[in-house]
């Protein structure tokens, strides 16, 4: 039997699949008419394409909000041949990829109706930005401490490894800059190994005392700066189900930064109580500090991988950026939460919720 004969051949589908499929594709499918009239829509479309509910016998024109997707049926009709548009729709911060395919009765003959094909590509792009700009943060801060390398290296064999006088001092430099490179590398390594989920968790009933005693490790750095370090648990803290390195180091995390971001003569404060939120018992830590603080803007944005405020990009070998994106995920992993409250000028608080062992 030939293919045009009329009754479907034995690889045609048979209409109440292809609407069982239709009804569920992810990708968003519109008939349209040679007349530009809407003969079908499945649900994605109608999402996508933020269609109106009645559609029946619809101008396309009057029913999608882009006007370059009538134009690519236009195109389509007009023997232009399948048409692929990358559309972005700002008011619903999607990116779409448009299809315009020609449907015709035979090969030769000219189109009567155009399939449109609509794909969401909106988490696609931001991961491909994602991507772009981790690259771009990584060579960054790599290039720094490299550049500073070669030229104390080039400077040494210049003549300087012969001045015992200086020799010492960018040697010494040279071990600085390695270890902030070595820094950044093992944090990009746990960054890495947390987002994968390959985290070993060992979540024990953990007593905050042995947090307070991973920050007390911090305490030499603090009394160089003439710091005060505090703490104010509250004795009815019950333990926190949680793996202890890791939180040890997301409070030690927590301290340095405090210690780093305040003056002389500051006082950084870690607190720990219990509390009940939604039937769940919490155990809430605060840091707590009378540092620079981070101006309303740039909240949003410090637990971002490479993410420094204004005032602290400028210092150089202060740290990579990564620390509070590790400290995130951390305790993400652990079921709790973290947020920041600041007064530029003032000082911050880091907050962090942790399910307690009870
Ligand atoms: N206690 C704080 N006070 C003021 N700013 C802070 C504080 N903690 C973090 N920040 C800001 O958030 C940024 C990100 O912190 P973090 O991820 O730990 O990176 P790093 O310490 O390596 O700079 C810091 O560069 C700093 O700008
Ligand atoms: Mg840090």
């Amino acid at each position: 039997m030939p293919p045009d004969a009329g009754a479907p051949g034995p690889s045609a589908l048979p209409v109440r699949l292809l609407d069982a499929v239709a009804e569920r594709l992810e990708e968003g499918l519109v008939v349209v008419g040679a007349d530009h009239r809407l003969r079908f829509a499945n649900p994605a479309a109608r999402v996508l394409l933020r269609l109106p509910d009645a559609l029946e016998g619809r101008r396309l024109e009057d029913a999608v909000q882009d006007y370059r997707i009538p134009l690519m049926v236009t195109a389509c009709l007009g023997g232009a041949g399948e048409v692929v548009r990358e559309l972005d729709d700002p008011a619903a911060a999607r990116h779409l990829v448009v299809r315009a395919v020609p449907v015709a009765e035979t090969a030769a003959a000219a189109p009567v109706e155009v399939a449109l094909l609509v794909r969401d590509e909106t988490r696609l792009r931001r991961l491909e930005t994602v991507r772009r700009d981790f690259v771009a943060n990584v060579s960054h801060e790599l290039r720094t401490p490299v550049t500073a390398i070669q030229l104390l290296v080039e400077t040494l064999l210049g003549g300087a490894l012969e001045d015992t006088s200086v020799a010492g001092e960018f040697v010494s430099k040279i071990g600085l800059e390695t270890a902030h490179m070595a820094q950044m590398v093992a944090e990009l390594i746990e960054l890495s190994t947390i987002e994968s989920g390959r985290l070993p968790l060992r979540p024990v009933p953990t007593p905050v005392q042995d947090l307070v005693a991973a920050a007390e490790r911090l305490r030499p750095l603090a009394d160089e700066r003439h710091q005060e370090l505090r703490h104010d648990v509250d004795p009815a803290t019950p333990a926190i189900l949680g793996d202890p390195s890791r939180l040890g180091q997301v409070v030690r995390n927590l301290v340095h930064n405090a210690i780093k971001y305040t003056p002389v003569g500051g006082v950084i404060t870690l607190s720990a109580r219990g509390r009940t939120q939604r039937g769940r018992e919490l155990v809430e830590l605060r840091v707590s500090d009378t540092g620079c603080g981070i101006a309303p803007e740039e909240l949003g944005r410090v637990f971002e991988r490479f993410y420094k405020t204004d005032r602290s990009r400028g210092r150089d070998g202060e740290g990579t950026g990564l620390g509070l994106a590790i400290a995130r995920h951390t305790v993400e992993a652990h079921g709790g939460s973290i947020e920041v409250e600041s007064t530029p000028g003032v000082g911050s608080v880091f907050i962090v919720r942790l399910p307690g062992a009870v």
